[in-house]
């Protein structure tokens, strides 16, 4: 019998699927991969020459369509949980006790499976084809992948419905997406032959090869993908234990895990644990650790979840690895605050899955406290995508003429003193803006969307400005005119203007930014704002001391003292008047809401007990009109309200000459304040 077109089409469709699933899931091809495409070649053929007999679920939509700008979210039927973790024996066996004691039994049956270390997709399949595929993003929200996961070969585009009693309106799959080490070790030998960049491991790859906008990438990077649960199912009845679910999936020609069991009670759990553990190295993808799931679903329900996680699964993973280098040097890092951080340089050794040459020793303290010494022979760890640490020092591996490294007493990039506040743990520079290693991220963050918002200063362009001697400060950024700026690499006179026009619009500002502009430590945009509608102008921010600026809602005392340390560096206000100078400025805010207040900047102590109100109410009228509710009574206390009973308060306030109010009083100065601060 001759077979039309439509017909030979949809055979040519089905024998690809066949043979996809034969070679990607089963590992076990029927045919030579010169007769596959074969195949392939003649399905491409017939769909150029009949279009309208195109299909999304094609085999050839597999490698890949057009770029695309930007990935829609789409909104997860049902959401997409993570799992609680346990890194020792006693934390799987109280979660078995947990979980027998809520389902009041004496033996819990768990569905176990190894813990792929990828990334989390969901797929959607419509009446068996599959229409949609996205990540996990939040949870609830994530982005639509569904091009990139069509060129995944082992995912099914149309679901094996052959064995079914029943039709499957709507299914969504949950799994993970990731790269076999043999492809891996493939890609990366084929980015080192075009000299790009090489990825640091498999999940990295496949993470980079999911989110590429061109999904004609993701077609040439071999991703797999293994199913590990059912999300939302519609119009259909899933299996009622978890195990049959994967089991189920399977006969839909989905690939799931094939070292998933079924297991009994803690003994149950923590065998599995070990066989996967000695199984890890000889497995073709990587697992950071195995997954324990209550294996009936009637029992999961009841289980129910806790914040983002269920409280019926459980991810034993296994500890980060370590393995023993030697520090070759020992060096200071100045971050954008100032911050010095000591970083060991180790010569290279391959740990978690990548090649380690340094590590962070996180701060002076720290690297004490284990005292490395360059030249020491230490163990480092490194756990999934976590910078990596020295774990301890090899003492009797120490040679002889070791000393203990001391941080230093001026900075390494600039010079200017380090200073150590008492309360913190860190060193810093205190060359400010002076400093280049904080100029740059200074001016970054000055030009920041949320700050000035300065388009196109972006960091090649600071790195020049700053690297040619051309912008110290801010301020200077004012100065910059067309001349200096064409000079610049890969800089037209376009983008020069383009440049100019934009830090000529950012001096039209608001305080709030202005103040957040200026990457004062510890005052984020929020706090800015809140300092900007409290002081109403620059010059009463400038000059409030810390007591005052403690006043303003949610500012204690560790923002207040970055503040009026800021403001203590002579340069910075320096850099504000040339700002101000250069034309940098904002509207004029009327006189600030909180200053009008009646009861502004007054300070108060509740004690004992009020008769016609609550402690909360009185203190929430309190603050309506302006004052300053704290716990203890000091010189700098206006008026100590005191109910019945009231105790020690009371006398310290009595010993420091305070006003005390009694209830009567309080009510009068309350009932006064309130009127007249009424609207109108
Ligand atoms: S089940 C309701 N099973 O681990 C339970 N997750 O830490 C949802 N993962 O986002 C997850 N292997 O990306 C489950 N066998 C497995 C897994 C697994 C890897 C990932 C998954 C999830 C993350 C949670």
């Amino acid at each position: 019998m001759i077979e039309s077109v439509p017909q030979r089409i949809a055979h040519l469709r089905g024998e690809i699927e066949r043979h996809n699933y034969q070679y990607h899931t089963l590992d076990d091809p029927l045919i030579t991969d010169a007769e596959f495409d074969a195949l392939f070649r003649e399905l491409q053929t017939l769909e150029i020459q009949y279009p309208s007999l195109a299909s999304s679920d094609s085999p050839t939509q597999r490698v890949g369509a057009a770029p695309r700008l930007t990935f829609s979210k789409v909104e997860h039927r049902s959401p997409m949980f993570s799992l609680n973790n346990a890194f020792s024996e006693a934390e799987v066996k109280a979660f078995d006790v947990r979980t027998r004691e809520t389902l009041s039994v004496a033996d819990v049956e768990y569905s176990v499976e190894p813990k792929f270390d990828g990334l989390a997709v969901t797929l959607t399949y419509r009446d068996g084809l599959f229409v949609q595929g996205a990540t996990r993003g939040d949870g609830v929200v994530g982005e639509d992948v569904t091009q990139n996961l069509r060129t995944v070969r082992n995912i099914p585009l149309r679901l094996d419905s052959r064995q079914l009693a029943e039709p499957i309106p709507l299914i969504e799959i949950r799994g993970e997406v990731l790269m076999f080490k043999i492809d891996f070790i493939a890609l990366n030998r084929q980015q080192a032959a075009k000299g790009d960049k090489l990825f640091a491991n498999p999940r990295n790859a496949a993470a980079g090869s999911l989110r590429q906008l061109n999904s004609r990438i993701t077609s040439n990077r071999h991703l797999s993908f293994l199913a590990y649960g059912a999300g939302a199912a519609e119009g259909f009845i899933l299996p009622g234990t978890h195990a049959e679910q994967l089991e189920f999936l399977q006969k839909l020609s989905m690939p799931v895990p094939q070292e998933r069991r079924v297991v009994n009670g803690l003994g149950g759990l923590l065998g599995y644990y070990r066989e996967i553990g000695e199984l890890r190295n000889k497995l073709p993808y990587e697992i950071d650790g195995v997954v324990y799931k209550v294996n009936n679903i009637s029992q999961q329900t009841r289980l129910g979840y806790v914040s983002r996680a269920p409280r019926f699964a459980l991810a034993h993973k296994f500890p980060a690895e370590e393995a023993l280098t030697t520090v070759l040097d020992i060096e200071v890092q100045v971050g954008r605050t100032g911050a010095l951080t000591p970083v060991a340089r180790l010569a290279p050794v391959f740990v978690g899955g990548v090649t380690v040459t340094n590590a962070t020793l996180h701060n002076e303290d720290e690297l004490r406290r284990k005292d490395i010494r360059i030249g020491d022979t230490v163990s480092v760890r490194r756990a999934g995508d976590v910078i990596p640490e020295v774990v301890s020092v090899l003492l009797e591996q120490r040679p002889v003429d070791t000393c203990e490294f001391n941080m230093p007493q001026t900075c390494p990039v600039c010079g200017a003193h380090v200073i150590k506040l008492p309360d913190e743990a860190i060193r810093r520079c205190s060359g400010g803006l002076f400093c280049p290693a904080q100029r740059k991220q200074a001016l970054l963050h000055f030009a920041s969307r949320r700050a000035l918002d300065i388009e196109g200063l972006g960091e090649k362009l600071v790195d020049q400005l700053v690297g040619q001697q051309l912008v110290h400060t801010p301020a200077d950024l004012y100065k910059l005119n067309l001349l200096a700026l064409a000079q610049l690499e890969r800089m037209g006179e376009k983008s020069a203007q383009n440049l100019l026009d934009a830090i000529e619009h950012s001096k039209q500002t608001t305080l709030a930014r202005f103040i957040y502009a200026l990457g004062i430590r510890n005052v984020g945009e929020a706090t800015a704002k809140e300092l900007a509608s409290y002081f109403a102008t620059l010059d009463n921010f400038i000059s409030a001391d810390e007591t005052r600026l403690q006043l303003v809602p949610d500012i204690g005392p560790v923002v207040a003292q970055s503040i009026s340390t800021f403001f203590s560096e002579p340069h910075n206000i320096e850099v504000i008047s040339q700002l101000c100078a250069a034309g940098v400025q904002w509207p004029e805010q009327a006189e600030s809401a909180v200053q009008l207040l009646p009861l502004n900047a007054k300070i108060f102590v509740l004690t004992g007990t009020l008769a016609s109100m609550s402690r909360d109410e009185a203190k929430s009228r309190l603050e309506k009109l302006g004052a300053r509710v704290t716990g203890s009574v000091s010189q700098k206390t206006d008026y100590v309200v005191a109910g019945a009973e009231a105790g020690s308060k009371l006398s310290k306030a009595r010993d420091l000459n305070v006003t005390v109010l009694d209830e009567q009083q309080f009510m009068q100065l309350l009932n006064q304040n309130e009127l007249s601060s009424a609207p109108g």
